[in-house]
């Protein structure tokens, strides 16, 4: 082999890491990858994020990356885009198919932190804790009181209706039944028998969900179908003294009808750590006081968080390698 021949084949495929990664897990990367990475992490625009993906192997993207085909555009050497995120309503997985490009996401390794999570904030909206905080700061606590001080709807031995039935959905379910809850959930296609059981969870129309849940939580994916599943009609259906909490995708509730929903105390309260155009809030959801919000952190725990970055590196690293990726999503790309 000459010289430029061996210096050729000892260097390190490019990748690109396209939002900050913790700098250890980033370090590790360097070991083996040449990194472009982002640790500004400034999100790309669409023309900055084709320029990253050219001359690039392999990406580790996040759902503030939209991958289509234009962001493919100039993508020759690209073998995987791998989500950190179990969620992948930012690919355009046809498009990424197209490209020949794999695609992967993070299921599992996020499941237990973002169903806590969905309960938590369940618990915040439904007991009213965050209202309370904000209204003990603003120093209006004076005295211990049976009927003027914030009063919530309980939890336990009321009716869950949990819309979308997938890792996230089930593990709020289990969770629900050390609280003596009634599961009821609506999904695309019902569960086998075993699982229905093991979440003690009943299978009903989404129009009986809405009808009979005390608490409606979301978790379903975000699909053009799924655009709006919670509007003024849905809202409508709900009691008067219902919760709702969207842990899943903005969009799949019509944020200016929850708004409207909420103002006229149609239903008591709702929580959300996800929104229509996120980051940005609907400023007629920032007035309401029967509402909890977050900012997209249902799976931030550091340690989920680095799970979900070694997954990613995972099914970058068997891509670059020839080998199938652990959770590829376009499967019918794998030629291995
Ligand atoms: C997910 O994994 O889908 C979370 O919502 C983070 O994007």
């Amino acid at each position: 082999m000459n010289t430029s021949a061996q210096s050729h084949s000892l260097q390190k495929p490019k990748i690109l890491v396209a939002r900050a990664i913790f700098p250890d897990q980033l370090a590790k990367l360097e070991e083996s990858f040449e990194v472009q990475s982002n640790q500004e992490d400034r999100i790309y625009s669409a023309d900055e994020l084709k320029k990253a993906l050219s001359g690039v192997v392999g990406a580790l993207v996040t759902g503030s990356e939209r991958i289509d085909a234009g962001a493919l555009a100039d993508a020759k050497d690209l073998k995987i885009v791998a989500n950190i995120s179990v969620g992948y309503n930012n690919f355009d997985v046809p498009a990424i198919t197209a490209a020949g490009v794999m695609a992967s996401n993070t299921p599992d390794v996020l499941t237990d932190t973002t169903a806590d999570f969905g309960f938590a904030l369940l618990m915040a909206t439904a007991r009213r804790i965050t209202e309370s905080e904000h209204w003990v700061r603003a120093g209006n606590w004076k005295q211990w009181s049976l009927i003027n001080n914030p009063l919530g709807m309980d939890l336990h031995h009321t009716t869950i209706g949990i819309i979308g039935m997938g890792r996230i959905g089930q593990g709020i379910a289990k969770r629900a039944s050390g609280f003596g809850m009634n599961v009821i959930y609506h999904n695309r296609s019902r569960l086998p028998e075993a699982d229905e059981k093991a979440c003690r969870a009943t299978y009903v129309s989404k129009e009986e969900l809405l009808k009979t849940a005390d608490h409606v939580v979301l978790v379903l994916p975000y699909t053009p179908e799924n655009h709006h599943t919670i509007g003024e009609k849905e809202l409508a259906l709900m009691k008067p003294t219902a919760t709702l909490v969207n842990i899943a995708r903005g969009g799949i509730v019509d944020d200016l009808a929850l708004a409207q929903a909420l103002k006229a105390k149609k239903i008591f309260a709702a929580g959300l750590d996800v929104f229509e155009g996120e980051p940005t809030v609907n400023p007629e959801l920032l007035k309401l006081s029967n509402i909890v919000l977050a900012p997209h952190i249902a799976s931030a725990s550091e340690k989920t968080r680095r799970a979900m970055v070694d997954l990613a590196v995972k099914n970058l690293t068997a891509a670059v390698a020839g080998t199938k990726p652990p959770s590829l999503i376009n499967t019918e790309l794998f030629k291995g």
